[in-house]
C-alpha cells in the first residue's frame, strides 16, 4: 500500500476495535512500521487470537491486548487507567470500534447502545487520555466515522432514539457525532500539539453488521464480496496515524487521503458545543447543572 516503513518505531498506538476488520488491518500496518500497538477487545479469546495474528503478520512482538466492553463506561474508565499505568506515552489514539444495530437496545448504563459505543465511548476515552496525549505531543487522535453521517440527524431532544428507532439513521447520527466531536476537539486542542482528525474508510468487507439477524446481516453479507478489503479500508487511517504529510493537520474529515465535507450541522459551533456538553453529562465527566 506504499507506506514508508519504519517511522513509527518507539511510538505507542492504541486502537479500539483492533480485533477485527479495519482496526485489525490498521494494527498490522502500524506494527509493521515498528509501532508498539495496543488493541482493545471485549473478548479474551478473540483478542488473543487477533494479537497473535497482528504480531505474526507484522513481524512485531510489541502487540498487546487490553480487555474492555466499550458499551460499559466503567470498563472504558478501567482500561484507560490500566493503559496509563502500563504506558507513559500515547502517540496515536485510534477510535475505531463501532457497530450498527437493527433493533434498539440499551447498555448496562441505560444508554442506547449505538450511541454508547460509537460516540460516547470515544468521547470518554479521549477525554480520559487527554493529559497523556498532551504530554506525548506531537500526538494524534483519529476517529473512524462514515459517510453514513449523511443519513444522520442530530436530534438533541432524542439523542437516545427513545421516540423513534431506525438502525441506519441512528448509526448515521452517531457517525455525524464522530465528526462533530473531532471538529470540536481539534478546536479545544489548538496549540497543544495534539491533532484530531476523522475519516470515512469507504465500504469495507468486514464483520460489520453481522451482530444483527435478518435483513441487515443479509445486506452486509451480500455486498461483502464487492467491498474494499480491510487493508484498503485502513489506508487513510494508517496514513493519518503515521504520515509526516499530516503532521500538524487537525480538525478535518478525510476519505481516500483527501479532505471531504461533513454535513452542515458539523460546521455549527453551537451545535458542536451542545453535543459536547450533553456527552459530558452522559459520560459523567460533568454533572448536569
Ligand atoms: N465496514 C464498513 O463498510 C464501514 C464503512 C464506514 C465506516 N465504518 C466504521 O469502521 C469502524 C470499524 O468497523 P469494521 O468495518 O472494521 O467492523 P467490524 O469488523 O465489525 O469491527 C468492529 C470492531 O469494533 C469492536 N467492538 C464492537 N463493539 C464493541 C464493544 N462493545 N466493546 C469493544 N469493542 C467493540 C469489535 O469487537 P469484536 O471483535 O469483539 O466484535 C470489532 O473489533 C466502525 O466504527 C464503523 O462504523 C465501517
Amino acid at each position: 500500500m506504499g507506506y514508508s516503513n519504519g517511522g513509527m518505531g518507539g511510538k505507542t498506538v492504541l486502537i479500539t476495535g483492533g480485533t477485527s476488520g479495519i482496526g485489525k488491518a490498521a494494527a498490522v500496518a502500524l506494527a509493521a512500521m515498528g509501532a508498539n500497538v495496543v488493541v482493545v477487545g471485549r473478548n479474551r479469546e478473540r483478542g488473543e487470537a487477533a494479537v497473535e495474528e497482528i504480531s505474526a503478520r507484522s513481524h512485531n512482538d510489541s502487540v498487546e491486548l487490553l480487555l474492555a466492553d466499550l458499551s460499559v463506561q466503567s470498563e472504558v474508565r478501567g482500561f484507560a487507567q490500566e493503559f496509563q499505568e502500563r504506558h507513559d506515552r500515547i502517540d496515536v489514539l485510534v477510535n475505531n470500534a463501532g457497530l450498527v444495530q437493527s433493533k434498539r437496545t440499551e447498555t448496562s448504563d441505560g444508554i442506547e447502545t449505538t450511541l454508547a459505543i460509537n460516540h460516547l465511548a470515544p468521547f470518554l476515552l479521549t477525554n480520559l487520555l487527554l493529559d497523556r496525549l498532551k504530554g506525548s505531543a506531537p500526538s494524534r487522535v483519529i476517529t473512524v466515522s462514515s459517510e453514513a453521517q449523511r443519513w444522520g440527524t442530530m436530534d438533541f431532544d432524542d439523542l437516545q432514539s427513545r421516540r423513534k428507532y431506525r438502525g441506519f439513521p441512528v448509526y448515521g447520527m452517531t457517525k455525524l457525532a464522530n465528526i462533530m466531536f473531532t471538529y470540536e476537539l481539534a478546536e479545544r486542542l489548538n496549540g497543544t500539539g495534539v491533532s484530531a482528525n476523522c475519516l470515512h474508510p469507504g465500504p469495507v468487507g468486514t464483520n460489520f453488521g453481522q451482530n444483527n439477524r435478518g435483513p441487515m446481516a443479509l445486506f452486509f453479507r451480500t455486498f461483502k464480496p464487492f467491498m474494499r478489503s480491510p487493508e484498503q479500508g485502513a489506508d487513510t487511517l494508517v496514513w493519518l496515524a503515521s504520515s509526516p504529510e499530516v503532521e500538524g493537520v487537525s480538525g478535518k474529515y478525510f476519505f481516500d487521503r483527501k479532505e471531504i465535507e461533513a454535513k452542515k450541522v458539523a460546521c455549527d459551533p453551537a451545535a458542536r458545543r451542545r453535543l459536547w456538553e450533553i456527552s459530558e453529562e452522559l459520560t459523567g465527566l460533568k454533572v448536569a447543572a
